[in-house]
């Protein structure tokens, strides 16, 4: 907003485009400003529907983080009121509502507006009658408020505003903001003015390169954090909640329910938990299990998993669970967040803030408390004999130590990612290991862009095989040693086929050495507990690659931290 009024520019593709054509910003003058990366939902993402969006008389312009659930029903309302659209977005009815509801008070018009709305927003509120002021206002989306000097912010994520201010706002849903240059303001849903806290957010790189590299290096500290406060004199706790030997005997089924690296980390931790507890696990994406009329009842324990405990899929799936009578563990990181909340009991990861969009120590801590839930529940299940009770709980205090032997012992990993990634990728193994290659080719291709596949070592000669010919790189996780000779056939077969392999195995595995062309050796640990390991070298291999292509490493395109909308 500069001198004359509202000014729009908008791109769509890459921000970049949007630097380019406004001169980094100095072609639109102005002291308040919305802006927003469009995730499309409704409507092709194109420039048209691109936001901010105006009000047909020009007087707002919002950008909305989220979806209008009930904006067909809306626009119908609006259209039949004259209003005309020009996008095909959802997004669009809001602003139309502003319109409708303004009779000289902003407030009042957003208050009024938000009670018209049904589904997920974070909305930015630009009026022209205000050129000063920004509002804001949040329904199950997150929204941060950023407190500068003589300037204020908001923003989805908290990650956006640490450039700016390390002073945040967090809102809450319902909550109504006022922001100028000199104050900010918060109301709740009714127009009171309310008192928030003040939270300082302290990050830094530290030194580190990116916020990845710095988080991959913090896995051991992390993991300490999400299992220290659990350990007790060789036993587990759960922080404040008990699951008697009852409820969990009444358990026939535990789900696990995320969306990427989570459900990957799901994965792994189904193999502890039907090893130790001998309770069938299911692993479902939770963008599928929302509509797939989910068969759970309340014998169903479901355990959900989210770094960021605001994901749209995770929260719609837990939703579903919870309707049909299952006891809902939320697995998180972020502490108060939706999913944290919606839960019957939470066991937070505790792994702090994760700024890489590529989720590392997000995920082991994950693991960490898959871990810590398997064993308590085999112990309370009487599954375990106390002497393997205590040998288990031993390994697993060991984990954050053998973590750091793990970095320690990789420092090869640069040399290795400039010979193993000139071209897309297989990841191949069994068992726990294959969970492990899941997570592995998602990093590489998610932060290095190359393509990458991962493939149940067994599967291959069922089709995928076809593809290997002479150089292809093959990563093989090894860790899982019961099934080891297995995954060497494999190794054997992909060579005969003029492969390169990179194996990963656990520190001592001679075997491998013969067969594979390279070798990460990882300390030797249980192996329902490898995962946690095993990850660790293959998270430096993406992001080792994705440097030497000089890849946006902290900010992959296409990609948001949080995963808000549908
Ligand atoms: C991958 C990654 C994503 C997230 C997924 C779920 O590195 O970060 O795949 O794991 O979007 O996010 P959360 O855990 O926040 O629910």
């Amino acid at each position: 907003m500069g001198a004359e009024g509202i000014r729009v520019e908008k791109v769509s593709g890459r921000i970049a485009r949007l630097c380019e054509k406004t001169a980094n910003g100095a072609s639109v003058p102005g002291s308040t400003g919305i802006g927003h990366t469009r995730w499309a939902t409704h409507g092709a993402p194109t420039d048209i529907n691109a936001h901010p969006h105006l009000s047909n008389d020009g007087r707002f312009a919002i950008v909305h983080n989220g979806i209008i659930e009930n904006y067909l029903a809306l626009r119908e309302e609006l259209i039949a009121d004259g209003y005309v659209f020009r996008s095909e977005t959802d997004t669009e009815t809001i602003v139309h509502l502003l319109e409708k509801y303004y009779d000289g008070d902003i407030k009042t018009a957003v208050m009024k507006t938000a009670a018209r709305l049904e589904g997920s927003y974070a909305l930015g509120i630009l009026c022209a009658d205000a050129p000063d002021t920004l509002y804001a206002v949040r329904q199950a989306s997150p929204l941060i408020l950023g407190i500068g000097v003589g300037e204020n912010y908001f923003a989805s994520d908290v990650t956006a505003l640490v450039a700016h201010t390390k002073n945040v706002i967090y809102l809450e849903d319902g909550e109504i903001a006022m922001l100028t240059p000199k104050s900010i303001q918060v109301f709740d849903c009714t127009g009171k003015l309310i008192q928030k806290p003040i939270s300082r957010v302290t990050w830094r790189k530290g030194g580190y390169e990116h916020f990845m590299l710095k988080e991959i290096m913090e896995q051991p500290a992390a993991v300490k954090a999400a299992l220290a406060p659990r350990l007790h004199d060789g036993e587990i706790r759960l922080d404040d909640f008990e699951l008697s030997a009852e409820k969990l005997r009444s358990v026939n089924k535990i789900v696990i329910t995320a969306c990427g690296s989570a459900y990957y980390a799901g994965c792994s931790g189904r193999y502890a938990i039907e090893k130790l507890c001998r309770i069938p696990v299911q692993v479902e994406l939770a963008s599928e299990l929302r509509y797939g009329e989910p068969m759970v009842d309340e014998h169903t324990l479901v355990l959900v998993l989210s770094q960021s405990g605001e994901t749209a899929d995770t929260i719609a799936a837990l939703k579903e669970c919870r309707e049909r009578g299952a006891t809902i563990i939320g697995i998180v990181n972020v502490v108060g967040s939706t999913i944290a909340k919606l839960a019957d009991h939470t066991l937070y990861t505790w792994a702090g803030p994760e700024i890489a969009v590529a989720t590392t120590k997000g995920y082991t801590t994950q693991l960490a408390v898959l871990y810590l839930f398997a064993l308590y529940a085999a112990e309370k299940l009487g599954r375990l004999q106390k002497a393997e009770y205590s040998a288990l709980v031993h390994s697993l205090k060991m984990l954050p130590k053998r973590l750091q032997e793990t970095i320690d012992m990789n420092y090869q990993i640069p040399a290795l990612a400039g010979r193993y990634t000139s071209q897309s990728l297989f990841f191949i193994g069994r068992n726990t290991d294959y969970a492990v290659a899941l997570e592995g080719a998602l990093k590489m291709k998610e932060i290095s862009y190359l393509h990458a596949e991962s493939y149940a070592a067994g599967e291959l000669k069922h089709g995928t095989i076809a593809l290997i010919d002479e150089g292809q790189p093959v990563i093989a996780v090894c860790c899982n040693e019961a099934l080891c000779d297995k995954t060497l056939s494999n190794i054997v077969e992909v060579k005969a086929r003029g492969a390169k392999v990179l194996a990963l195995a656990f520190r001592g595995n001679r075997k491998i050495v013969s067969q594979a062309d390279d070798v990460i050796f990882i300390p030797r640990i249980e192996t329902i507990f490898s995962a946690a390991l095993a990850v660790v070298p293959l998270q430096l291999l993406a992001y080792y690659a994705a440097k030497e292509k000089g890849c946006d490493i902290d900010k992959p395109k296409n990609l948001a931290k949080s995963v808000t909308v549908e």
